[in-house]
């Protein structure tokens, strides 16, 4: 049993954070604990597992499970899974064929068997315009409107969804503008988040520059981010209040899903060009950002920051966070059940797709995976450059360019001629050196 002993691994800044967001006291995250680790229990009971292997320790490097970082030992299953071979064993020649069969074979093994299937006949969300005020960012004169996302059953009493969403436009844009959200982390009161160093201006101010509009999403007023929420949120909704069955979508795609929601917003506001809409999201925020490109074909561009295991990174590598982490009882509420039986009875190598398929999915539209370095190794940087390079011929397909070397780049340097980009900066777990050049990139798309 690995239960208790790794939910209480989770950082603690993120437990401070969770703690803030819905200010549960001590004994609440007593009961918090207490109802997730059944629900997990429950979950491996309905697929009939005993055991999972137990997590990596990223926080103490002398402990006996201690993650890895050393190279030599992180590909113990070099061989992926080929994004240009049906399932049938034929190779896929043509993009036609992509489109029609191939793309949609990796969408169903991602959907059964890693983060789950988003329900049929979830209510309509009533979007609703809570305020509206005029002000500046920065220098910036600026637009915003506070919206909330209203999801009702009334055959479902006790469970409501109310997802908050804001959106800041240029006072003078020329409209209708494109759209840079964020999948945003609400910070404690009191506690701010980082500004830029060196008096850069905020992502927000830079995004304001280039007469585009922000928005920022809030995962958790779609779905709360443990065990114990699963049978509220958007989830729960959807299950009437009752548990998950094994291939019932996770957290990630159900904040990826609200991200859809918003997009739909965008297309309904005369302010906001939907065709030009760009997600960003950090760490957990990054797995649901890439979940949201890759399931979503509309949004038009992704910054996915630090996202590791779940996200960018391979499942088959051993280094930094692994499978059986994601599958514990601190984390597998991002995921669907079934991904629980690949840190128990299956190995990494028996699942059908790793991540480079994921990010093929978003193929042939932009996407830039970032990373930081000290501090981020949890994150395996190098897990991520691969499956972005292993996404590459899915890219060519398509007429697309992928990151087109396989040479890992220096601490920096960013590789953003094609359509798949990376870049590494320094910095650590953040998406904030990266901004200016992501934006960049971003312009060679929407400012054409
Ligand atoms: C933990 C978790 C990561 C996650 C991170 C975060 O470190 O293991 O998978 O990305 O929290 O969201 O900050």
């Amino acid at each position: 049993m690995t239960g208790t002993k790794t939910f209480l691994t989770i950082p603690l800044l993120f437990v401070s954070l969770f703690a803030a967001i819905a200010q549960p006291s001590g004994q609440q995250w007593d009961s918090i604990r207490k109802v997730t680790t059944a629900d997990h229990q429950h979950m491996m009971t309905l697929l009939g597992i005993s055991s999972l292997r137990p997590g990596v320790d990223g926080m103490n490097s002398d402990a006996p499970n201690a993650a890895n970082y050393d190279e030599a030992k992180a590909n113990p299953y070099p061989l992926l899974p080929d994004p240009l071979r049906f399932r049938n064993g034929k190779r896929v020649k043509s993009a036609k064929a992509w489109w029609k069969k191939r793309r949609s074979e990796i969408v169903e093994e991602f959907e059964r068997e890693v983060y789950g299937r988003v329900p049929e006949g979830i209510p309509p969300v009533d979007w609703v315009v809570v305020s509206e005020t005029h002000d500046t960012t920065g220098s910036f004169p600026v637009m915003t409107r506070t919206l909330e996302g209203r999801v009702r059953d009334s055959s479902v009493p006790g469970v409501t969804v109310d997802m908050q969403l804001t959106l800041t436009v240029p006072a003078n844009a020329v409209r209708p503008v494109p759209v840079i959200m964020e999948l945003g982390f609400v910070w404690p009161a009191g506690m701010r988040q980082q500004p830029p160093a060196g008096g850069q201006p905020s992502w927000q101010e830079q995004v304001l520059e280039r007469g585009w509009a922000f928005a920022v999403m809030l995962p958790y007023s779609v779905q709360a981010d443990h065990g114990a929420g699963l049978r509220q949120g958007i989830i729960g909704l959807m299950n009437r209040g009752g548990p998950r069955k094994p291939d019932d979508w996770g957290a990630l795609r159900a904040w990826a899903w609200g991200a859809s929601r918003a997009l739909d917003y965008f297309e309904t506001d005369p302010l906001t060009d939907a065709s030009r809409v760009g997600i960003e999201g950090l760490s957990r925020f990054g797995k649901a950002a890439l979940v949201a490109m890759a399931f979503d074909t509309r949004f038009a561009i992704g910054l996915i920051s630090s996202s590791g295991a779940g996200g960018a990174k391979l499942y088959r590598r051993n280094a930094g966070e692994i499978v059986e982490n994601l599958a514990a009882d601190g984390e597998y509420h991002w995921m669907a059940g079934n991904f629980l039986k690949y840190a128990g009875p299956l190995t990494w190598d028996d699942l059908p797709v790793d991540s480079h398929e994921l990010i093929a999915l978003c193929a042939p539209r932009p996407v830039f995976i970032s990373s930081g370095d000290k501090g981020d190794a949890w994150v395996d940087a190098r897990g991520m450059f691969m499956a972005a390079v292993a996404a590459g011929p899915v890219y060519r397909l398509l007429g697309a360019e992928g990151l087109e070397t396989d040479e890992y780049p220096a601490l920096g340097e960013g590789l953003t001629g094609g359509e798949v980009a990376f870049r590494q900066h320094t910095g650590g777990h953040t998406s904030g050196p990266n901004w200016p050049v992501f934006l960049e990139y971003a312009a060679g798309y929407f400012d054409k």
